[in-house]
């Protein structure tokens, strides 16, 4: 066995280059055009993931996109950097003008391609293709030839025309699945067949059209391919191409197989692309959306408190890709979920108390509400401030009012005053004000003396129009006074249940 033979398909010791693309390619993203100051951040930032080599894009193209190149270039990388031409000597020379690492050269090779772009014979690609890879390999440059559409080229005549490109002098030769048509079996084959007919590294570039960028890639890797051509966040033509992310995760956590980048850095390179594209990372994106390493049920959020593999693939942490693991408050919250949210602040609450709590973040996202960490910290102050249930001098069994720009504001409650059942049915100038003087009234009625409203505060803990309302009241009888807080989605709720818990404790004893 060769040595290359057992360096190949299945050996686990081989580093697996990564072209980044997302200069080039992911630029080409309708809709996309990142400035030259973005472009330059974003080559730091790749450099910094320890990709070998940047496409930072077409230099033929225009002025500006050869002097962002050329800028890319002369920034002195550890990245080797690439510059895009057809096989054209104005399109090599405007990469040599850069002064890139490598030139990518391309040429279509699939019949449709020649026959609708270029309409160019076979004959004559092979011959454009040998003189070209000549005329930059003479130019003293490294080269790359692709030849696009390769998975819908005749495969006899690929092959042919990869042998061309070889025998001019290429150094890499690179196999797109341009229009994304193909899949891992056929890739794999494709790719070995290609890898049997010729001694140079290969390189696979996969569009994501059925969603198989990633998948195909891994195959060509299977198959014999050294270098895998990627973009930040899939970007690309039509649906992109594969996932720089996913492609090295699953290369290193589920192949075994080494890359040259540092994966601690990969999240805030996905965060800084999505800034700069404007193109959102769908939360359930694998390993960089927002719920990649979230969980809300009750179970999984056990099961990940206790020991994260229960839930997750262990062969990869959110630490490892500079991600993080959150515990999200919803409607299938667990108690444990809760309790583990207040340890962290230091709170650690009797059942009875976190039983209170998770019956509030139940209800509030039953609502549709997102439960922020802020809101559960808020509800756990309101039920902790309470005075207990067996102590309470009034209980609020039902409020409804009625309010709107033809009605006069109306509350009617029914409450439970020192054990006896009360009702009241009051007007007032708007919502709160009629359920305040409702309160106030059976309140008044049962226990005598005069609660001296002092202080009221609404704030709003998150924004939106389902923002949890925090209430603060402050109530006074004789010299005593006392404040209480409540916090509800609904308004008038959150300042009846502050004023009931200020009333509460102000009885206390
Ligand atoms: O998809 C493609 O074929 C390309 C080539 C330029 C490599 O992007
Ligand atoms: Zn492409």
């Amino acid at each position: 066995m060769s040595e290359r033979e057992r360096d190949s398909a299945h050996g686990t010791s081989r580093t697996i280059e990564i072209f980044d693309t997302t200069l080039r390619d992911g630029e080409q993203t309708p809709g996309i055009s990142f400035s030259l100051e973005q472009k330059r951040t974003i080559a730091r930032q790749l450099d910094k993931l320890g990709v070998d080599v940047i496409e930072a894009g077409y230099p033929i193209a225009s002025k500006e996109e050869k002097a962002i190149v050329q800028s890319i270039a002369s920034e002195g990388l550890s990245a080797r950097v690439c510059g895009l031409a057809r096989v054209l000597t104005q399109d090599i020379d405007a990469c040599i003008d850069c002064e890139v690492d490598l030139i990518h050269i391309f040429v279509p090779s699939s019949r449709i391609q020649r026959d609708h772009t270029t309409h160019m014979s076979e004959e004559a690609v092979k011959e454009q293709t040998y003189a070209m890879t000549k005329y930059v390999k003479e130019h003293g440059f490294a080269c790359m030839f692709s030849a696009m559409d390769a998975t819908r080229t005749d495969l006899e005549y690929l092959l042919e025309l990869f042998k061309t490109a070889e025998a001019a002098g290429a150094d890499i030769l690179n196999v797109p699945d341009t229009v994304g048509v193909s899949e891992p079996f056929a890739i794999y084959e494709l790719v070995g067949a290609i890898y049997r007919a010729v001694r140079v590294p290969i390189s696979i570039h996969c569009h994501n059209d059925f969603g198989l960028g990633v998948a195909n890639s891994l195959a060509a890797v299977k198959a014999g391919a050294s270098q895998v051509q990627v973009s930040m966040n899939g970007l690309g033509e039509r649906a992109g191409n594969a996932d720089l992310v996913e492609t090295v995760m699953s290369l290193s956590a589920i192949y075994g197989l080494s890359t040259n980048i540092k994966t601690a850095y990969l999240f805030e390179t996905a965060k800084m692309v999505e800034r700069f594209s404007g193109v959102q990372i769908p939360i359930t994106k694998p390993i960089v959306g927002e719920n990649a390493f979230s969980h809300e049920s009750g179970i999984h959020a056990h099961g990940v408190i206790e020991k994260s593999e229960t839930f997750e693939p262990g062969i990869m942490t959110p630490e490892m890709v500079g991600h993080r693991r959150r515990i999200v408050l919803g409607k299938h919250t667990g108690r444990h979920s809760v309790e583990k949210k207040l340890s962290e602040i230091g709170m650690f609450l009797p059942r009875e108390q976190v039983d209170e709590i998770l019956e509030r973040v139940k209800e509030l996202s039953a609502g549709g509400k997102k439960v922020t960490d802020d809101d559960l910290f808020t509800i756990a102050e309101v039920v902790t401030g309470e005075v207990s249930k067996h102590e309470r001098v009034v209980e609020l069994k039902e409020l409804s009012v009625m309010t709107g720009n033809n009605l006069i504001p109306t509350a009617s409650l029914k409450a439970i005053v020192r054990g006896k059942e009360c009702c009241s049915a009051q007007m007032g100038v708007g919502p709160v004000d009629a359920a305040l003087k409702a309160v106030q009234e059976v309140i008044g009625d049962e226990i005598g003396g005069c609660i001296e409203l002092k202080d009221f505060r609404i704030e709003a803990i998150t924004g939106g129009s389902n923002a949890l309302a925090e209430v603060i009241v402050g109530v006074k009888k004789g010299d005593r006074m006392v404040t209480a807080r409540g916090a509800r989605d609904d308004i008038v709720m959150a300042s009846i249940e502050a004023y009931v818990n200020a009333v509460n404790r102000l009885l206390q004893g």
